[in-house]
């Protein structure tokens, strides 16, 4: 097979590059398949998604059977201040890399996220891939026009959403608690956000076990268990063994301290049932995967 990565330097583009190459992952040997799959990883500086014409014009150059976008504009502060370029990135790149997938007859697999939904509490239950996205933010906004424009333009896609991702490379929100708790005695984290916290060596795994199934659609892919960002928090302090206290705060009282901050679906807990009924669902729970993190991670 012939794979193209978009964003291949973030967090989850990396992350697919490591289990290529090794063919195999913490959670087991990828497909056969997979075996000696060819990797296309770009990202910005070879080709901006956002450029149309150079989009169509790389992929029928390289004839890929399969594109992973994970090309983004993810700093979700970032996109409220800066729309223009949230649209460019997470709503015409994808629409772009559809319209030259289908060109090629190449399957696209988009990654997209848990803040397509509104936050409204759905009696505590998980949402699944039937729930009406609503979204409160820029961010949520452009990466559902985005999710709609791939399916409008490639006939061969698959959609995919994940939450409160982190991975070995890449900033996110684990690092970023112990770097604070390295100069904090303590940090505060809102108690009042709810969802699943989501390894990126489980979402890479299930992308590429996607990646060789015909099972087309729209698909939630996070770690099970619910959480807040407090407890999460809690827990990585946890793990990393540093002597902070993780004190809980609401939104409105974080809103009232960060202005800056965009708003966050307070309930955006997924479910993952279109893997279930389709390639599986082995994604670990998330105290679980946490786990498996600090056990393999070196600390930068
Ligand atoms: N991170 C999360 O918590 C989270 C949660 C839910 C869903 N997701 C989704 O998961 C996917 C992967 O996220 P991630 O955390 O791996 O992202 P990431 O670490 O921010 O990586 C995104 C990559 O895309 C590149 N990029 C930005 N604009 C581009 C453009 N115009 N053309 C080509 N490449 C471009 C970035 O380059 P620069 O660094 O140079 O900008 C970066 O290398 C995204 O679709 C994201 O929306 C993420």
């Amino acid at each position: 097979m012939k794979i193209m990565i978009t964003g291949c330097r973030g967090q989850l583009g990396t992350e697919l590059q490591n289990q290529l190459r090794d063919e195999r992952c913490e959670l087991g040997p990828l497909p056969e398949r997979l075996r000696n799959t060819t990797v296309i990883p770009v990202d910005i500086d070879e080709l901006d998604i956002t450029d149309r014409e150079a989009t169509i014009a790389y992929i029928r150059r390289h004839q890929p059977d399969t594109v992973i976008n994970c090309a983004a504009f993810t700093n979700v502060n970032g996109c409220e201040t800066n729309r223009d370029a949230a649209y460019r990135v997470n709503a015409l790149g994808p629409r772009n890399l559809a319209l030259a997938c289908d060109k090629v007859n190449a399957r696209l697999i988009h990654v997209s996220t848990d803040y397509v939904f509104s936050g409204a509490p759905n009696g505590g239950i998980p949402l699944d891939e039937c729930a009406l996205p609503a979204p409160v933010s820029a961010y949520g906004a452009t990466k559902l026009l985005g999710e709609q424009y791939v399916r409008d333009f490639c006939r061969r896609h698959f959609i995919v959403r994940t939450a409160w991702l982190y991975g070995y490379n890449g900033k996110n929100f684990v690092k970023t608690m112990v770097n604070l708790a390295k100069t904090h005695d303590t940090i505060t984290v809102v108690n009042d956000q709810l969802g699943n916290p989501t390894n990126a060596v489980d979402l890479a795994y299930h992308l590429l076990k996607l990646a060789v199934s015909h099972d087309y659609g729209t698909y939630h892919c996070t770690c099970n268990g619910v959480c807040s960002w407090y407890d999460f928090a809690a827990e990585i302090i946890r793990l990393s063994g540093l002597p902070c206290t993780v004190k809980p705060c609401t939104s409105a009282e974080y809103a009232a301290a960060h202005p800056e901050s965009a708003n966050r679906p307070a309930w955006s807990a997924l479910d993952n049932r279109a893997l279930r009924c389709s390639v599986g669902d082995e994604m670990r729970d998330w105290k679980d995967a946490i786990q498996a993190f600090f056990n393999n991670w070196n600390g930068e």
